[in-house]
């Protein structure tokens, strides 16, 4: 369990979240299903899941999913997210998700699994899977 300042973060419960958001990724392409689970500050657990497209390139991650739907919702403040996926050690998140979650969840934990092997979790930081990641502060900082 993880205690970031007022909001206890149990990873198990954010990543059985996870596991349950994968169930609804739509990947006919690469049958690579993903979900993501983002834990707010106040609690609020937003999931999501990969979703591809013929043209390829338009395909979205869990996470961006997740994090899309959340801040839509008007939700933000988030300390965690958690991303399964059926893979040896479970799914870190892409350059594009990464750079995302660097600017709507900077402070997050992240927490990864293996769909197979759920208890078994790594642990990272946003910051530490991008560091230096050019964001709002970088663009207001010329003007
Ligand atoms: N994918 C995610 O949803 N999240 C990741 O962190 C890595 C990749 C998806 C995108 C695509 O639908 C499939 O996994 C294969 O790349």
């Amino acid at each position: 369990m993880w205690q970031i300042e007022t909001v206890k973060v149990d990873a198990k419960k954010l990543v059985a979240a996870a596991a349950a958001a994968r169930q609804g990724s739509v990947a006919p392409y690469s049958h690579f299903a993903v979900g993501a689970a983002l834990l707010t500050r106040t609690g609020e657990i937003i999931g999501g899941a990969n979703v591809e497209s013929a043209s390829y390139g338009l395909t979205c991650c869990a996470e961006r999913v997740a994090l899309f739907k959340a801040l839509t919702e008007g939700k933000k403040d988030f300390v965690a997210v958690a991303v399964v996926a059926r893979c040896d050690g479970g799914p870190t998140p892409c350059g594009a998700c990464r750079q995302l979650l660097a600017e709507y969840a900077p402070k997050a934990r992240v927490f990864i699994a293996d769909a197979a092997d759920l208890p078994k979790v790594k642990r990272f930081t946003v910051s530490g899977l991008l560091p230096h990641a050019f964001t709002l502060t970088d663009l207001k900082s010329g003007r």
